[in-house]
């Protein structure tokens, strides 16, 4: 199963192109005579209409008095004075990637209700309905809109994730036989249709997007409707969910010929030759990127003489690089990336040696496991604007043949996670036109100077970082230089910086994403500097730095920043509590510092804060009850403070809470019952080294996702609960994998460098549970058994008694098993031997007794330190039984190994197949590409993200 989410721009030109159409068309019959009132039953209509909407920000408020006409998104035909047009298109820039986004107004800005009026049908002429990008709640499509048979126009669609309009599209649209344009694109699947009939009959249709509607169910017929469309221009299907058996290899005529745009990506289509689309000779544009592709195909789209641009991103293309034999020369943009290519580039680049002149704008050749050099011959692509090479295996330095011939025209220049090396080259500073330069993760080594950027005088974005252990230095001649640009994003890793914040990094106040990881600044943040950039700030990085100091006390001048990342610092002294006022805070990381003091009891005037770390620092007091009021809180980590008091019951609030992080500090109080009653998405639960007592609490087994589980070290009592084996995501070898990688693709994308932070801890394949070091009594509970895919058990130094559970060996990816300092008695149970991948092993001090099991990873774990302490055990390593005499006893033969390597590599196959197709085509697909830059995209991925892993959940579950 794939699921894709793609954010397409729809074509802006022929769209424009199709709108003045329309109004051409509808002002066709102008006479001179201008009639403007409004029909008095016209008006009637659409203050019926309004009464249903909501409109928070009184956007409809001119809708009163009598000139109807003259009402904000109404238009009346000015002949006959009828209203033609209702657009009341939500046009807030979700999706511009305007940084001056601001959340008050975005939510704000949206039309709703849970109804729309059918007093519309009073509006007799009106040929243009726009009610796109509104919050209408989930409501159908009303079957009414089918008697609007004037509609020229019919627009529902949402580029921002809401659920709308949901349901089957009602067949009544199949009488609006004038639809020149419709548009009903969502992202989340919420609109289906059985079959398009109705879509036959719209037989002037020119422009037709589905995006998002679920059409699996039409079988082939989606084509055999779309085929009784001769006007159609642009046919955008992308993310219906056609799946692979859907796609006729053949059709008996094609009579959608004029088609000039073709957008079927992210569907699961396997492309092996449809001949009737190389019929569409007039097509300008094809985008299949997100499907997957066999047959000796690529050749073929040659012969569409007029294409301009081609996407076929993870289309799963392997081998050599595709020819395009000849015809390059039109081509103005191709992206192939996320495809698996061999070899270098020259092969496809001597396909423009024939061009008099090429039109290549864009080349994405993200992700293609491309080797090499960069060839010299690139810089003929004289045209060229957008160049992406990132995520190959591109070595050496960037040759001077291409810089000097795109100095004028190159825009964007992504080298990102390659292995170039040597020196960044200086006559890069020549790029004039340049706004975006990403030279991260590679293997530069040297100087960045003045030089580097001379020219650069449109840069917006620029990172770098090298993978050397040598960081880049920043070596300027004048140490008073101003750059000539004003960067929107800074994005360096492990280059030399400071120390001090330099002159050249406080000119730049423009900046929205500043991420200077382990840049070797040092002192105090420059205020002037903050404050000329909070107005604007989005993403505030300085971790891995020797910035001290206290917290900066104006926070309450930044008004839009998501996140503030000032861990591994020296910062001192208490967090303000003016840092409450940005309301727009997303995650607060503050790890690893040296601040004290208590949370700042201003905590509920967050409303989105998601992500809140203060771990490693020697802050004190209780945790504020407020702090569970933003019930937005996902993640909490206060590890390694000196935390009081109990654990705050207004967490409760939190029903997104995943990870709760409070050990190494001094709580007490037992664990509260809304973990596991009220709140059950909680996947990791750290309470290690606090005071805390009472019993283990069953309600603890209502967490499905669970699967860490840290009791350490504290003072609970009574028995282990005899429900782990409730414990979902422990008893599944595989389901775990993917909760785990939810977790962390939905909160830590964004910067690399601190993806990894928390990738490199490895956090999804953690499975353990942890209640050593407690007073538990009574005996190990049988159902412990069940977790299969726990990978660290460890009970050890309490009180438990009675036999070892008899089925241990059924916790195959057991690595760390730990019962020492205990009461245990008994034979240890000869299934132990079972467990492959044990190498922690530790039973001391008990009281066990008889032989020591043998056979498989047993052998070597020959330390008897493992089991000393157990006066009656015997046996390998330790002395020999008595009854053994001379030769040592022959193992048990484990009849049950080659089953257990089949289980195991189930799991494994399992783990692969289930994280790859659910999540592996969302991690490669566009979007990703542009990893740490595109900020703004992050966010907006982040919630499709979300919303497509709940898709994939809910399937998961059928
Ligand atoms: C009629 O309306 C169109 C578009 O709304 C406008 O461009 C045009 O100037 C109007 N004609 C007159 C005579 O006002
Ligand atoms: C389009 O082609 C189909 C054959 O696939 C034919 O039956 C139909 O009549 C044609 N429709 C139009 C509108 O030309
Ligand atoms: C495609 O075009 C060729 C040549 O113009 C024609 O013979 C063939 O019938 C067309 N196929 C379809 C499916 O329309
Ligand atoms: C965001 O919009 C609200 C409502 O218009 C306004 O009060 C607030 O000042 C704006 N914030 C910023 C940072 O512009």
């Amino acid at each position: 199963m794939d699921i894709y989410v793609y954010f397409n721009p729809i074509s802006r030109p022929i769209l424009d192109f199709l709108i003045l159409l329309f109004l051409a068309s509808s002002c066709l019959n102008n006479s001179s005579v201008v009639v403007e009132s409004c029909m008095e039953e016209e008006r009637r209509a659409l203050l019926s209409f309004k009464q249903d909407l909501s409109d928070p920000s009184g956007k409809l408020s001119s809708w009163a008095g009598h000139e109807c006409c003259q009402w904000t998104g109404i238009s009346c035909n000015n002949r006959t004075g009828h209203v033609a047009m209702v657009d009341l298109r939500n046009t807030y820039p979700y999706t511009t990637g305007d940084y001056q986004w601001n959340t008050t107004e975005y939510l704000q800005s949206f039309l709703g209700g849970k109804l729309i009026n059918p007093s519309l049908l009073g509006l007799k002429h009106l040929s243009y309905l726009d009610l796109s990008s509104n919050d209408f709640q989930g409501i159908h499509i009303p079957k009414f809109i089918g008697e609007l048979t004037s509609l020229r126009y019919l627009n529902f669609s949402s580029t921002q994730s809401l659920n709308s309009v949901v349901g089957e599209i009602p067949s009544s649209l199949g009488n609006l036989s004038n639809l020149n344009y419709l548009d009903l694109s969502l992202y989340n699947y919420s609109l289906s249709s059985k079959n398009l009939n109705w879509l036959s009959h719209l037989s002037s249709l020119k422009y037709l997007n589905l995006r998002g509607v679920n059409l699996s169910s039409t079988g082939v017929s989606w084509l055999h409707e779309v085929n009784m469309l001769p006007s159609l221009l642009e046919l955008h299907l992308s993310s219906c969910k056609i799946g692979g058996n859907q796609l006729p290899l053949s059709m008996p005529t094609i009579n959608f010929t004029s088609l000039l745009v073709l957008d079927m990506s992210g569907n699961s289509i396997n492309f092996s030759y449809p001949k009737w689309m190389f019929n569409l000779t007039s097509l300008t544009k094809v985008d299949l990127s997100g499907n997957s592709f066999s047959g000796p195909f690529l050749d073929e789209f040659v012969r569409l003489k007029s294409l301009e641009h081609l996407d076929l991103q993870s289309v799963g293309l392997k081998g050599q690089f595709p020819k395009f034999s000849g015809n390059l020369c039109r081509l103005k943009s191709l992206s192939l990336a996320s495809n698996q290519i061999d070899g270098g580039i020259e092969e496809f680049l001597s396909g423009f040696s024939n061009c008099s002149f090429n039109r290549m704008e864009s080349l994405d050749l993200d992700g293609c496991g491309l080797v090499g050099k960069l060839p010299s011959s690139l810089g003929m692509l004289r045209s060229l604007q957008h160049l992406q090479l990132s995520n190959n295996s591109f070595w050496g330095s960037i040759p001077e043949f291409i810089i000097s011939n795109l100095s004028s025209s190159l825009k964007t220049l992504d080298l990102y996670d390659n292995i170039f090396n040597g020196s960044i080259p200086q006559s890069l500073g020549k790029l004039s036109q340049l706004l975006r330069l990403d030279l991260s993760y590679n293997s530069w080594e040297g100087n960045l100077t003045e030089a580097h950027f001379i020219n650069l005088t449109k840069l917006e974005s620029f990172a770098v970082s090298t993978t050397q252990h040598v960081p880049i230095i920043f070596n300027l001649i004048d140490y008073e230089w101003i750059p000539p640009f004003k960067l929107h994003r800074i994005v360096m890793h492990n280059c030399r910086v400071g120390p001090g914040f330099p002159i050249w990094l406080q000119s730049q106040t423009k900046l929205v994403l500043v991420s200077l990881e382990n840049t070797g600044l040092s002192g105090a943040i420059p205020e002037e500097w903050l404050f000329k950039i909070s107005s604007h700030i989005l993403w505030l990085d300085l971790s891995s730095n020797q910035i001290s100091g206290k917290l900066p006390f104006r926070f309450n001048s930044f008004q839009n920043l998501r996140s503030i990342i000032l861990s591994h610092n020296q910062f001192d002294g208490t967090i303000p509590s003016s840092i409450c006022s940005i309301q727009s805070l997303y995650e607060l990381i503050l790890n690893n510092n040296q601040l004290s003091g208590e949370f700042p009891k201003e905590w509920s005037l967050w409303s989105r804060i998601a992500i809140v770390d203060v771990s490693n620092n020697n802050m004190s007091g209780n945790i504020p009850s407020s702090m569970g009021i933003p019930s937005s809180l996902y993640m909490l980590k206060t590890d390694n403070n000196h935390f009081s008091g109990e654990i705050p019951s207004a967490l409760q609030n939190c029903s997104f809470l995943e990870r709760l992080y409070l050990g190494g500090n001094k709580f007490t109080g037992s664990i509260p019952s809304w973990i596991g009653s009220k709140v059950s998405t909680i996947t990791v639960l750290q309470l290690q080294s606090n005071s805390l007592s009472g019993h283990i609490p069953h309600h603890l087994c209502s967490l499905p996702f669970l699967h860490i589980l840290d009791l350490s070290h504290n003072r609970f009592s009574g028995t282990i609960p005899n429900c782990l084996n409730k414990l979902t995501s422990l008893i599944h070898s595989s389901y775990w994998h993917l909760i785990g990688f939810i977790d962390i693709e939905v909160t830590t994308v964004t910067v690399k460098g601190r993806v990894s932070e928390y990738l490199e801890k490895n956090v999804w394949f953690l499975t353990i549970i942890d209640f050593s070091h407690n007073d538990l009594e009574g005996e190990i509970p049988e159902e412990i058994s069940s977790l299969v895919g726990l990978a660290t058990l460890n009970l050890s130094i309490n009180q438990l008694s009675g036999n070892i559970p008899s089925r241990i060996g059924n916790l195959r990816l057991l690595e760390t098993f730990d019962l020492s300092q205990n009461q245990l008695s008994g034979q240890i149970p000869q299934s132990l031997a079972s467990l492959t991948f044990l190498s922690h092993l530790n039973l001391s001090c008990n009281k066990l007794t008889g032989r020591i099991p043998s056979g498989n990873q047993l052998q070597t774990l020959d330390d008897s330190s493992i089991y000393e302490g157990n006066p009656s055990l015997c046996g390998f390593p330790l002395s020999k039984c008595p009854e053994d005499g001379d030769h040592m006893h022959e193992p048990h033969e484990d009849e049950a190994d080659d089953e257990k390597l089949g289980l195991y590599t189930s799991a494994v196959l399992g783990f692969i197949i289930g994280f790859w197709s659910v999540c592996g085509t969302l991690i490669l697909k566009k979007s990703w590409r542009y990893a740490y830059f595109q900020f703004f995209y992050h966010i907006k991925e982040k919630v499709a993200l979300a919303i497509a892993l709940k898709v994939a959940r809910l399937e998961a579950r059928q």
